[in-house]
């Protein structure tokens, strides 16, 4: 048995794919879902849309500073695979949450193997709770699945060269699987706006959204485009922070988006505008150039003829990076061919 564990929204939809790769192979497979994102539009409406497999035990964790949430995830966690340790072939986990440094830190303490899917992605940035995940989980892990030569590269710089595997990325499968399902969003004002050319923004990340100043920039680099639409589906967390503030009336926010809606919205978008390290592949996938708000991406490859364009205010200014739109002809592929969870699943059943 494969005990994966998730906990927050992207790695639903990872999950959704490999689970059902583990069944078509007879692989037995055990859910634990910590409770990180616990919303319904966070959560629940991943599972019902994707129909990933039952949930066998959600730890409803909830919100917490990073080290009490993390702490909690590894406690139940801990209990949960000491009661059925024989039957427990390997722990999957995915990308760089809390959820999935608890559960990789748990399984090594306890001599079980790791599965980590992403593996090797480094932003060089440790103020990024992300990359403190990246790193101790890939340095604990058994079997290694990267997204592309790029991160295999950079684990054999770290002196991890064992059972590490390029396989592609598996929310291009996600993504190949799931877009035809697009659906139109739910939100009657939003459907109207995206009948017109407008920008997709998805923004979260403590380092834009905690900085007041910051997040100001961004407002204000939308407030000078009047022009242009923009559209921004909201995380919980920065509900609260952009309410308080006077928004430009060409920016239109709304409650997060189900998979099957940010399918659709993304399809119909003229550009992205991002931190989320997910948006910034399924914008290239989608053929949708992107303005990522950060210095650094993790996903460097989208960086090639603009399809990608790093905005952090410093070294480029958004309105250079606006007026800026990559050569269409210029596309090609990346991450693979859309069949990691095909090749992850073999590698699982020759290991496991
Ligand atoms: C987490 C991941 C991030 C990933 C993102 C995907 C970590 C350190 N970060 O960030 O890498 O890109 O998920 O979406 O694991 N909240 C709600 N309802 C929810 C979930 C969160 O209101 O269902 C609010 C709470 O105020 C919470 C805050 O969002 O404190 C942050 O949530 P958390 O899960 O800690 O991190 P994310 O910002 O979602």
């Amino acid at each position: 048995m494969i005990v994966t564990i998730i906990g927050a929204r992207p790695q639903f939809v990872k999950a959704a794919i490999l689970s059902q790769a583990l069944k078509a192979n007879d692989i037995n497979e055990l859910l634990i879902h910590t409770g990180q994102h616990y919303d319904y539009k966070m959560s629940e409406i991943f599972f019902e849309e994707l129909n990933i497999p039952g949930v066998a035990h959600n730890l409803n964790v909830g919100s917490a500073n990073h080290g009490a949430q993390t702490a909690e995830m590894m406690t139940t966690i801990e209990q949960i695979l000491l009661t059925q340790k024989e039957q427990i072939k390997a722990v999957m986990v995915y990308g760089d949450t809390n959820s999935t440094v608890a559960g990789a830190l748990v399984a090594a303490k306890l001599h079980i193997p790791i599965i980590h899917v992403e593996a090797g992605l480094r932003s060089f940035d440790k103020k990024m709770p992300e990359e403190v995940n990246r790193i101790v989980t890939d340095h604990i892990s058994d079997t290694l699945f990267c997204s592309s030569t790029e991160g295999v590269q950079q684990l054999a710089k770290e002196g991890i060269v064992n059972n590490v595997h390029d396989v592609g990325d598996i929310m291009y499968d996600a993504v190949n699987t799931f877009k035809v399902k697009s659906k139109a969003p739910d939100d009657k004002n939003l459907l109207d706006l995206t009948q017109q050319p407008y920008h997709l923004v998805t923004i979260h990340r403590p380092s834009n959204t905690d900085d007041a100043a910051q997040l100001q920039k961004i407002i204000a680099a939308f407030a000078a485009q009047p022009n242009t639409q923009f559209i921004w589906p909201v995380h919980p967390r920065n509900k609260k922070t952009l309410a308080a503030l006077n928004l430009p009336p060409n920016l239109y926010t709304c409650e997060p988006l189900s998979y099957f809606e940010m399918m659709y919205v993304l399809q119909h978008c003229t550009r992205v505008i991002t931190d989320s390290g997910g948006l910034q592949k399924e914008a290239y996938w989608m053929q949708k150039p992107c303005i990522t708000m950060r210095n650094t991406t993790e996903w460097v490859e989208t960086l090639q003829n603009n399809w990608n364009q790093l905005c952090d205010f410093e070294h480029s200014s958004f309105e250079s990076c606006f007026n800026q739109y990559p050569n269409v002809s210029s596309w090609q592929p990346l991450y693979g061919s859309g069949n990691a969870a095909q090749k992850m699943v073999a590698i699982i059943k020759q290991q496991y």
